[in-house]
């Protein structure tokens, strides 16, 4: 029997690398669901590859025009929703890779038709982190990481006693200005922040990666993926981005995932867990990598890591307003309405001025993600000037 999987996020980076990975065992894989956003003209290349029996266009607009009714599926989903509905088509696993909290709905309506999840869409567990992982317990279905950092854990941790670790190491690269002051970091562009030194990503993630917000992000996952409590999570700076995370035991033993900077790894791994398969992609050569050094991060220089470790701790809906300020404000420097270090401050001020819901359901999240962005909004309507 081949794994059957539903794609969503199929156009984007990690989309497109599931994809490799599936066109490399057509034995093992089969594709029955892909959703995108708006790259109809992608989604269309991708159905006539992997002949999936449905598939879902998020962009309602984009999915009523003649490009995606000549989409050949059996079924063809529209609007926000649309991706919402595909993953209760038969599968055995959903592989969430949009971007940003819009896909809570899926992944939640995912566990909740007892499927397994392979989770590389971080924002949905940063913002209902709570409701993701009691429903996925409540069906018994497990939630695969798939954020490199995040498989390496879960595969340091696999077999371990929970209460055998002392604390959880996140490596982070340090993004594309690591080591530049504060001050010189004013002008920066959208594409130089987009430019990763190790890893190739989609756009919102990449400008994370350079504010150090993906790393901020990064924690909260961790503390719902491996229930952990945030004194037990800490960031080393490691930019050879080879070390791909450690976890320390009470002992004082170390076991650290050592890997090439290729997402396939990781998708392959929840794809085919609890089993290894061959992978045919580039291995890493110990005797020819470069030295591996490991550095404290600064606070300072990144107040988003700070912001985000700070939301973790204040829990309710904190994190689901860290969450979509962030999205909100990265969305406006990449349109070149707000300047990089603005949107940190952009992130501060709603942590500061919207109000946390104390009681976690899936209505007072979305009501706290839609506050976030409104307030988001209106301090880029006046902050922007400044651009
Ligand atoms: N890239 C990486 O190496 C990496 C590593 C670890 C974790 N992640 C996480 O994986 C997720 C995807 O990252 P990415 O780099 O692959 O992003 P990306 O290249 O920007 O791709 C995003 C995908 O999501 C779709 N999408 C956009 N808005 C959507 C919406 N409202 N509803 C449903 N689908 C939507 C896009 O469709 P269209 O293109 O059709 O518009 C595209 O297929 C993010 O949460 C990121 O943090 C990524």
């Amino acid at each position: 029997m081949r794994t059957r999987i539903i794609l969503l996020g199929s156009t984007g980076s990690i989309g497109n690398s599931a994809l490799e990975v599936v066109r490399r065992y057509p034995d093992r894989f089969e594709i029955v669901g892909l959703a995108a956003c708006s790259n109809v003209e992608a989604l269309k290349r991708q159905c006539a590859e992997f002949r999936p029996r449905c598939a879902a266009i998020v962009d309602e607009t984009l999915a009523r025009e003649a490009t995606a009714r000549a989409l050949d599926v059996e079924k063809l989903y529209r609007g926000p929703e649309g991706a919402q509905a595909l993953v209760e088509e038969e599968a055995d696993i959903v592989l969430a890779a949009m971007v940003g909290a819009a896909g809570l709905s899926p992944v939640l309506a995912a566990i909740r038709s007892g499927k397994r999840v392979a989770l590389a869409n971080k924002e949905p567990l940063v913002s209902a982190g709570a409701l993701i992982m009691s429903e996925a317990r409540r069906m018994g279905v497990p939630v695969l990481p798939v954020d490199s950092e995040h498989s390496a854990i879960f595969q340091c941790i696999e077999g371990q006693r929970s209460e055998d670790i002392h604390q959880i190491h996140l490596t982070a690269s340090g993004g594309p200005f690591y080591k530049r002051d504060r001050a010189s970091m004013n002008g920066i562009s959208p594409d130089e922040a987009a430019s990763h030194p190790t890893w190739d990503m989609g756009r919102k993630i990449s400008v994370d990666s350079a504010t150090l917000m993906n790393k901020g992000l990064e924690i909260i996952e961790a503390m719902w993926l491996f229930d952990a409590a945030l004194e037990k999570i800490g960031v080393v700076i490691h930019p050879q981005s080879i070390v791909h995370s450690l976890v320390e035991f009470t002992d004082g033993g170390i076991l650290a995932h050592l890997g090439p900077t290729d997402m396939k790894f990781p998708i392959q791994y929840a794809l085919t867990w609890p089993e290894r398969v061959r992978a045919p992609m580039a291995r890493l050569d110990l005797t020819s990598m470069p030295a591996l050094t490991f550095a404290k991060p600064d606070f300072s220089e990144f107040p988003c890591l700070r912001l985000a470790m700070e939301a973790a701790r204040r829990g309710g809906g904190a994190p689901a307003i860290l969450n979509a300020a962030n999205e909100t404000a990265v969305e406006a420097f990449c349109e070149g309405r707000l300047p990089f270090l603005q949107i940190s401050e952009v992130v501060e001020a709603a942590l500061d001025q919207v109000e946390s819901p104390n009681e976690i359901t899936f209505d007072t999240i979305m009501e706290a993600d839609a506050a976030g962005r409104r307030f988001a909004r209106a301090f880029i309507d006046q902050a922007g000037v400044r651009v």
